[in-house]
């Protein structure tokens, strides 16, 4: 069956208000009955009657009551996806009898078992696999809510907004109420039935007001629920002084579930996380895990606001609270990060995180615009919207709110905020309403300009390249800058006929240095707004090193063939800003490992050596600095800079390049090492991590080059190590590089010891899995504690083999791709959502050496997978 296509120009509103809800559900794992009344008005006209039209999906419905009376089967119509009214008017009641069976429910959308406890997931179409309802973001509502369950098996039972009721009812059963002081879409609510350990903490809010934070975790881990507790509490403050913006409800809940398709979900007052997001101790989490908590405890808070209080008409506008969510996460991250720091470190930690999320979104986002999938932030059409929640809606739309802020400046910026607030809280609006309230405050700060061409980064897709050309006039000491920017149609605008791409309005940041190193012009935001344009810089007194794209002020790629080496070098070794400095020794690395991949019996360059001495000899940086810019570029972070994708080429030049750098470097690598060996006692602090990171840093290079001293060292940091960092970066290094027998014995050891704790052991799977060849790779999927129902798991175990076991996933027979192919089957009747994700992993088959033995993976998988998910993004693959 052909998927059907959904398009932003056909959004029409919604007839009919629903202006309250009550939801009651009577809960029972393997089928629950939910009665959903609803007080409804037509927003038309007595006169005319319009059907109402209530989405369903793999539900029953039993019983259908208009105002108190039942009605014949034949007085309504129902589909496979709808139960429609006919004609109904003015102000009336409906009431909807159906069951559903969480326990069989694989998909992890609507309401399903987890450890024997019940979970919803809403966003963005669930909601209709629990009761009929308009499943659509621009309708809000007041929800009710009314649970009865066992009450020894579901001693808690938590939905959105305030507990009004609580009471024992016969046979052991018990009922909670609950009331949502706000509306909301549907794709907000939340249950959560089950046992739980639970964390509880008064927080006075700015206003004054005393609010219950609570953080629910199954049953044994509440010591692993303080860390989210605290970042809750950092992210509360955070919102309040940063962006004057306050908790809305006496009472927030947050609840770690195991089964989760994603990361978090913002539900009004009752936010759920994948337990990866949400539970860290220092023996189980690493320092990465903590990070990752208190981004996505801040991401889902911030929602709050950006989303919840405001949120999206409709599916396409999803970047306007995801872009702008993700755009606060970061900062509220960067914040953190360089809090109680002075000014030059906090800075450089600044940079790291900058760093970091430019890595994700070139490597990732640039690669999504290269591929089938390339789309706007805000896409035209789609055909299923879970595959939608992507890089591009998430990251690039982060950059496009960060593009805003660089050009309005902090405080407009929030002026903008304010504006943003004013004209739409409670409401359900469009990216182009945020981006008025953002341009109100520019018109004012410019007039005479707009950001109505700045809106072309919401409807057009692709990365746009700049092609910098520069003139110096010694004489005259002047420096012309000639910029040109381009972006050839992607995706499904290379279909659209009659159509030519506009300009963006690109914020490029820049400075300039002069030969010695020294900064002579400070940093500057040109403003890009014609396809060509030419900027002129007057006394500069001697020749000048651009160092462009300061902080990475706009997601583009520049090109600028007349800068050399040399200047490349110079700006790596002393840049004076953060980013730029890392990016032009990144750059360098990047274009020293293609080149080995192409010639692999050249050597590694002398001046990369040189950039890594002078570095490993620098001790003014911080630890999280130094780490980044002692480490070379990721191998899929070369593929989108490559024509032709040559993985085992580029693995076996990376692997040349970190011995290189080990041999050259081996005394300064041992000084490292020695100077950053563990602590005694663990912090999970940004400075720490950054030392436990160079320490394994210092470590790769030395065991890379078989040094006996350094793999003795990493067996010792492993077995005595008091944290998971330690222990599981050491574990890594010697499945890379240690012995074989001692390699096996560790990791064998690793999953005795660990086999209980379901998110320590999916970093086990997902180690064996970077390292498997074929054989161990289908024994993993037979491991008894491997199970495709569980999406961790499997980004554990098909995701590390598909994209970070280039070898094996590459081997030229094509079983690799046949693994991969065999497990999105298999997922695909499952959870055709997750199933989708990893079937992206194909992408960009058309880039790869490779091609097309890959192509004939996706269409093995295009004809043995049914669901709308999987065959979009098969089809788009397959047909671009
Ligand atoms: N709104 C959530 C977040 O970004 C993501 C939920 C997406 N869920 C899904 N099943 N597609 O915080
Ligand atoms: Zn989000």
């Amino acid at each position: 069956m052909a998927n059907s296509t959904i398009y932003r120009k056909d959004y029409l509103p919604f007839d009919f208000d629903i202006l309250r809800v009550h939801l009651c559900f009577d809960i029972h794992p393997e089928k629950t009955y939910v009665t959903n009344t609803m007080n409804i008005r037509s927003k038309h006209s007595s006169d005319t009657a319009h059907g109402l039209k209530l989405n369903i999906q793999d539900i029953t419905i039993d019983k259908v009551f208009l105002n108190q009376k039942e009605l014949h089967p034949h007085e309504y119509q129902l589909s496979e996806q709808f139960l429609e009214i006919p004609n109904c008017q003015g102000d009336f009641e409906l009431t909807v009898q159906s069951h559903c069976h969480p326990r069989t429910n694989s998909t992890l959308m609507g309401l399903y078992e987890s450890n024997q406890s019940l979970f919803t997931q809403c966003e963005a179409e669930g909601f209709r696999r629990i009761t009929a309802y308009p499943d659509r973001p621009d309708v809000l509502s007041s929800f009710t809510v009314t649970i009865r369950g066992d009450k020894q098996r579901y001693p808690y039972m938590l939905s959105n907004g305030n507990l009004i009721v609580s009471r024992d009812l016969a046979d052991g059963r018990h009922e909670c109420v609950w009331e949502d002081p706000f509306k909301k879409p549907c794709y907000l609510f939340a249950l959560v039935a089950g046992d739980f350990d639970v964390r509880e903490e008064k927080y006075r809010i700015k206003s004054g007001k005393e609010v219950l934070l609570q953080v629910y975790s199954d049953k044994g881990n509440y010591d692993k629920t303080a860390w989210a507790m605290q970042s809750l509490i950092h992210a509360i403050e955070w919102d309040e002084t940063r962006f004057n913006l306050e908790l809305d409800l006496d009472r927030f809940m947050v609840v770690a579930v195991n089964d989760f398709n994603m990361g978090a979900m913002e539900n009004k007052g009752l936010n759920i996380f994948n337990a990866a997001y949400a539970l860290a101790d220092p023996e189980t989490a690493t320092d990465a895990s903590y990070a990752d908590i208190e981004a996505v405890i801040g991401h889902e808070y911030f929602h709050n606001w950006t989303g919840n209080r405001v949120t999206c008409r409709d599916w396409f506008q999803l970047s306007l609270k995801e872009g702008l969510t993700v755009f606060r996460d970061q900062e509220f991250s960067a914040d953190m990060m360089s809090k109680g720091l002075d000014e030059e470190t906090a800075k450089s930690a600044r940079a790291v995180k900058r760093i970091d999320d430019v890595s994700v979104l070139r490597t990732a986002q640039f690669a999504e615009d290269k591929g089938p999938m390339a789309h706007p932030i805000r896409p035209d059409s789609y055909e299923e919207i879970g595959n939608f929640y992507t890089v591009t809606v998430y990251e690039k739309g982060a950059e496009i709110i960060r593009m805003q802020h660089t050009l309005l400046g902090e405080a407009g910026f929030q002026k903008g905020m304010n504006i943003y607030f004013q004209r739409h809280d409670e409401q359900a609006v469009t990216c182009d309403d945020f981006v008025d309230a953002m341009d109100t405050v520019y018109r004012e700060q410019h007039p005479g300009k707009s950001l109505e061409r700045f809106k072309n980064w919401y409807s057009q897709a692709g990365t746009p390249t700049v092609h910098v050309r520069t003139e110096y006039d010694d004489k005259a000491q002047t420096l012309t800058l000639h910029l040109k920017q381009t972006c050839p149609p992607v995706g499904l605008e290379t279909k659209r006929e009659n159509w030519v791409k506009q300009p963006f309005h690109i914020p490029l940041s820049m400075g300039i240095l002069n030969e010695q190193g020294q900064e002579i012009l400070p940093t500057q935001v040109l403003q890009l707004t014609e396809a060509e344009q030419t900027f002129t810089f007057d006394q500069i007194a001697s020749r000048p090193i651009l160092s462009l794209l300061r902080d990475f002020s706009a997601p583009i790629i520049i090109n600028y063939p007349q800068q050399t080496q040399a200047e490349k070098v110079l700006l790596a070794l002393h840049d004076t800003n953060a980013f730029a400095r890392y990016e032009a020794k990144h750059q360098l690395a990047a274009q020293e490992i293609i080149r080995l991949s192409q010639a692999p019996d050249s050597e590694v360059s002398p001046d990369l050596i040189h950039i890594w001495e002078s570095n490993l000899l620098n001790p003014s940086f911080d630890a999280n600095y130094r780490f980044v810019l002692l480490s070379l570029p990721s191998e899929t972070g070369l593929y989108t800079m490559v024509k032709q994708i040559d993985p085992i080429a580029i693995h076996q030049a990376h692997q040349k390049t970190i011995r290189t750098l080990g041999e050259r470097l081996k005394t300064h690598w041992q000084t490292l090492l020695a100077n950053h060996l563990p602590t005694a006692s663990y912090q999970p602090d940004f400075i720490s991590a950054g030392r436990r990171a160079l320490c394994s840093k210092a470590l790769q290079h030395l065991m890379a080059i078989k040094d006996p001293h350094a793999i003795e060292q990493a067996i010792y940091i492993h077995e005595h190590a008091n944290n998971m960092t330690d222990a599981f970066n050491t574990l890594a290094l010697i499945s890379e590089y240690g012995p074989q027998e001692v390699k096996e014995r560790l990791l064998a050891a690793f999953y005795q010891k660990w086999k209980d704790n379901p998110l320590v052991l999916n970093k086990w799977f997902s180690l064996v899995a970077r390292h498997a060849d074929q054989t161990r790779i289908r024994e993993l999927i037979n491991d008894p504690l491997f199970t495709m129902r569980n999406p961790n798991r499997v980004r554990a175990v098909m995701g590390s083999f598909c994209t970070a076991n280039p070898i094996a996933f590459h081997q030229s027979g094509g079983q690799g791709y046949q693994f991969w192919a065999d497990c999105v089957v298999a997922l695909d009747s499952i959870n055709p959502e997750v199933a989708a994700r990893m079937a992206r992993i194909m992408d960009q088959w058309k880039h790869y050496v490779q091609a097309d033995r890959m192509k004939q993976s996706l269409q093995y998988v295009q004809q043995h997978t049914h669901s709308s998910n999987v065959q979009e993004i098969v089809n788009k693959a397959l047909n671009i």
